[in-house]
C-alpha cells in the first residue's frame, strides 16, 4: 500500500512528499466531460458505479497518493429538507434558502446510513476497487460553509445574507449551525465506518469572517464535528480559503493537518498553525494554467519552505480549475515526487 499520504498526515517520515489535488476529478478531464454529457452531477453522485469510475479517473491518470471520494459537499441538504440543484455555469441553487428561524426549525437531522446510503456504498466499492493502491479520503462541510450556501441560496462574493442572518438572528444562526454540526458528525462517522481512511473538513468560506466572528459564530460548531470524529483512527484535514488571519483558530477548532491557500508562504503559514500539526498546500491552482517553468519553480518553493519536515501534504490552495491542461497536473505530481532538498 502506498501509505505516504497517511504517514505525512501523522507527521511520520516519508520517502517523498505525498501529493493529491482538490477537485482532482472534474471538468478538466476529458473522460469526466464525456460522462457529464450523459449524466448530471447529482446523477453521478447518486449512482455508485458512476461515482466510483469518476473517483478512479485521476488515480489512473495522475501520480496522486490519495483518492478523494467523488461526491458533493451539499448532498446532505436534500435529506435535511433543502432542495437544490446545480445550474450550468452558476453552481448550486437552493430552491428555498433559509430566511427565518422557522425555516431552520423545519430542517431535519436525518440518518445518513439511510438517506445517503448510496455514498456509503460508493465508499465500500471504492475500497475494493482501490485494493490498497492509495488511501481513500472522505469529506464533509463545516457548519459555517454549509450555512452560507443554505442562506445565500448559491455562491456569493460578499456573504452579506449569511452575515446579516448571523448578526440579526443569532439564536436562529446557532440553531442552524448546531443542526449542521449534528448532521455532519453522523455523516462523517458513517463514512469512516464505511471505509474512508482520512477525512477532509471543508470550511471553504470561513476566511470571510473576522477572527472575532469566526470564534463566536463558526468555531464552536466546527469543533463539535472534530470532537465527534477524533479518535476514530483516521487523520483529519481542516481546509479553508483566505484563512491567513484565522489559522491558529482553525487549528484550535481541530484537525491533524491544516489546509492552506497560496496567500501566505507555506513556512509562515506553518508557523501560525503550530509545529504540532501537519500542513496541506499550497500552490495557487492558476499556476497550472501558465508556463511549466514557473509552475515547477513555484512548486519547488513550496517544497523548500516545507523543508523536509514531516507533516507536509502537497496540494493546491484550492481546487483544480476547469480549463487546466491534464498534462500540467500530471507533470506537477511527478515533479513533487522527484523533488529532493
Ligand atoms: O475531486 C474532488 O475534489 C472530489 C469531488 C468534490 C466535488 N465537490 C465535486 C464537484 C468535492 C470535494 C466537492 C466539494 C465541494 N462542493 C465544495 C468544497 C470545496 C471547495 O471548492 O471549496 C463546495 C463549496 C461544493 C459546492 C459546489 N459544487 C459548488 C460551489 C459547485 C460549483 C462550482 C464549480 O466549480 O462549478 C459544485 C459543483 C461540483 N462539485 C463540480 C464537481 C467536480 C463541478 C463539475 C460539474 O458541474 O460537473
Amino acid at each position: 500500500m502506498n501509505d505516504r499520504f497517511l504517514r505525512a498526515c501523522r507527521r511520520e517520515p516519508v520517502d517523498c512528499t505525498p501529493v493529491w489535488f482538490m477537485r482532482q476529478a472534474g471538468r478538466y478531464m476529458e473522460d469526466y466531460r464525456a460522462l457529464r454529457q450523459r449524466y448530471s452531477l447529482l446523477q453521478i453522485c447518486a449512482e455508485p458505479e458512476l461515482a466510483v469510475a469518476v473517483t478512479l479517473q485521476p488515480v489512473d491518470l495522475i501520480e496522486v497518493d490519495a483518492a478523494i471520494l467523488f461526491s458533493d459537499l451539499l448532498l446532505p441538504f436534500t435529506p435535511m429538507g433543502l432542495d437544490f440543484d446545480f445550474v450550468k455555469g452558476e453552481g448550486p441553487s437552493i430552491a428555498h434558502p433559509i430566511r427565518h428561524a422557522s425555516d431552520v426549525r423545519r430542517l431535519r437531522v436525518f440518518d445518513p446510513r439511510q438517506a445517503l446510503a448510496h455514498v456509503l456504498t460508493t465508499i465500500r466499492m471504492l475500497r475494493c476497487e482501490l485494493a490498497d493502491r492509495v488511501p481513500l479520503i472522505g469529506f464533509g462541510g463545516a457548519p459555517f460553509t454549509m450555512a452560507s450556501y443554505a442562506i445565500e441560496g448559491g455562491p456569493s462574493t460578499t456573504y452579506a445574507k449569511t452575515k446579516a442572518f448571523m448578526y440579526a438572528q443569532p439564536e436562529a444562526w446557532h440553531d442552524l449551525c448546531g443542526r449542521f454540526a449534528a448532521v455532519m458528525s453522523e455523516y462523517l462517522v458513517a463514512q469512516i465506518e464505511a471505509g474512508v481512511e482520512a477525512v477532509q473538513i471543508f470550511d471553504s468560506w470561513a476566511g470571510q469572517l473576522s477572527r472575532t466572528d469566526y470564534r463566536e459564530f463558526a468555531l464552536p460548531y466546527s469543533r463539535r464535528i472534530f470532537e465527534a470524529i477524533a479518535g476514530k483512527g483516521v487523520p483529519i484535514i481542516h481546509f479553508g480559503v483566505g484563512t491567513t488571519a484565522i489559522l491558529p483558530d482553525l487549528a484550535a477548532a481541530g484537525g491533524d493537518v491544516i489546509g492552506v491557500d497560496w496567500r501566505l508562504p507555506l513556512d509562515e503559514a506553518w508557523e501560525r498553525i503550530g509545529a504540532d500539526r501537519g500542513i496541506q498546500g499550497n500552490l495557487d491552482p492558476t499556476l497550472l494554467l501558465g508556463q511549466p517553468d514557473r509552475l515547477f519553480d513555484a512548486a519547488a518553493d513550496v517544497l523548500r519552505r516545507a523543508g523536509g519536515r514531516p507533516g507536509h501534504v502537497f496540494n493546491l490552495g484550492h481546487g483544480v480549475l476547469p480549463n487546466t491542461p491534464l498534462e500540467n497536473v500530471q507533470a506537477l505530481a511527478k515533479h513533487v515526487h522527484a523533488w529532493r532538498a
